[in-house]
């Protein structure tokens, strides 16, 4: 059984590698589906605390990362996680807030000809400090970065979602190969703890065989209109909350099931004469089926009350992670049998410089890559099925590789 599902969830493999010949798309092509989109620095974040003195230089073989975009999740979660981190070092940074660039160039010790502007990134191609970018711009944004990253000769550890569309992932995975450089998804619940030991224990079957997935991710936007929050702008955001919150329940209920959907229904919601949702869905609510039988409700919304959670129930016990993807504070519970014990098995918090070190070993020593650009491209077409079931008002029917069939 174990076996059965885990085959189905195998991602990289052929189908993805064919189907990448057949869509490759022109940029503009896919920049006017949404509207042209482009990288414009932003005011400092209002909660930041930069390191107090720049952090110890990395060492000659440390991976030098040039991080793009310094925002409110580089700042405060991954820039301070590099110290943490065996082998890697932050070489450089790019934004196009001049003082913002000083102020965290000062704060990093990043020397001044390191530090640029959107319009400099390229001067990155002549610069063997840098082996590495971290893409941590808006989502609408990933795609047209990383290429450019790629053009650079540079290897690619790009922010969830990995970008809008199938299309562009698939241009990104094409950059990728081309270049010869690796890309790996920000994913970091595959380098968390808890998840880690949920994925051992469903894989082992520890809840008996797969019956319902349930997983939600939610928060109450405040109000903010697309001027003022690009995660309301479709063109830098897509649908929203799936996208941004969603992701994570997706992931998590491909994870604990081990396959493939097979099919997916789905609705959205957005409430007339809000500025938060002119352009944008406030819910996206999906039911999926696996081939073993077992179903999964997921949903996300921009405009409810906070939950991140995912549960697998089985037929002789349940697994919960509440919260399950938080940056820290994760907490699972196995029942089996009529017993019930919380699992405790590590500090989420080495999500971070775990998925660094992972991405690392990659590109040091060829190691696999656990959430490589194909599982972002897999995701990407769930989320096109998602909407395409909630656009028709049907059920979609899905290839084993995610796509639409018929
Ligand atoms: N893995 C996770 O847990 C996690 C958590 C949060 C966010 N993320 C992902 O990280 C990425 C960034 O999210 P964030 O929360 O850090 O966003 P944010 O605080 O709004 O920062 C985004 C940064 O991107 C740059 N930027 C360039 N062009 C922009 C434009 N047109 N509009 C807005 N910003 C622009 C700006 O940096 P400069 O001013 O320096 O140019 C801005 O500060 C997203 O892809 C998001 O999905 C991941």
């Amino acid at each position: 059984m174990v076996e059965t599902r885990r085959r189905f969830l195998a991602i990289g493999g052929g189908a993805a590698a064919a189907s990448l010949a057949l869509s490759i798309r022109p940029a503009a092509a896919l920049m006017q589906d949404r509207g042209a989109v482009r990288a414009t620095g932003q005011d400092m974040p209002g909660n930041v605390e930069l390191p107090a003195s720049p952090p110890e230089p990395g060492s000659s073989d440390s991976i030098g990362f040039a991080i793009v975009g310094l925002g409110g999740y580089a700042l405060n979660q991954m820039m301070p996680r590099f110290e943490q981190a065996k082998g890697a070092h932050i070489a450089a940074i790019v934004s196009g807030n001049p003082d913002k660039l000083r102020r965290v160039g000062d704060a990093y010790g990043i020397p001044a000809d390191a530090r640029h502007s959107y319009e400099t990134f390229g001067n990155i191609a002549g610069d063997d400090r840098i082996d590495a970018v971290y893409i941590a711009l808006p989502s609408g944004l990933h795609a047209e970065w990383a290429i450019q990253a790629f053009a650079a000769g540079k290897h690619v550890l790009c922010e969830k979602p990995m970008a809008l569309s199938s299309a562009e992932c698939e241009r990104m995975i094409a950059a990728s190969r081309r270049a010869d450089r690796k890309l790996m998804i920000a994913y970091r619940s595959h380098f968390e703890p808890h998840n880690m030991q949920a994925m051992e224990l469903m894989a082992q079957d520890a809840t008996g065989q797969l019956r319902l997935i349930r997983a939600e991710n939610s928060y109450r936007m405040q109000p903010t209109t697309p001027a003022e929050n690009w995660r309301v702008d479709r063109a830098l955001a897509g649908g929203g909350p799936l996208e941004d919150l969603g992701i994570y329940s997706l992931q998590a209920a491909l994870y604990l099931a081990g396959e493939m959907p097979e099919s997916i229904s789905a609705s959205t919601f957005k409430p007339a004469d809000d500025p938060r949702f002119a352009q944008i869905f406030a819910h996206v609510s999906s039911h999926w089926r696996f081939p073993s039988g077992a179903v999964a409700q997921i949903a996300t919304s921009y405009d409810s009350a906070g939950i991140n959670f995912a549960e697998a129930r089985g037929t002789t016990g349940a697994l919960t992670l509440k919260p399950a993807t938080s940056y820290s504070g994760q907490k699972m519970t196995l029942e089996s049998g009529g017993d019930r014990r919380e699992l405790s098995p590590g500090d989420p918090s080495v999500q971070f410089a775990g998925q660094l070190d992972h991405f690392v070993d990659a590109i040091r020593n060829n190691t696999p890559i656990r959430t490589p650009g194909e599982m972002g491209l897999r995701d990407l077409r769930l989320m096109e099925a998602i909407y395409a079931a909630a656009a028709t008002g049907r059920t979609v029917h899905l290839n084993p590789d995610g796509t639409m069939r018929g």
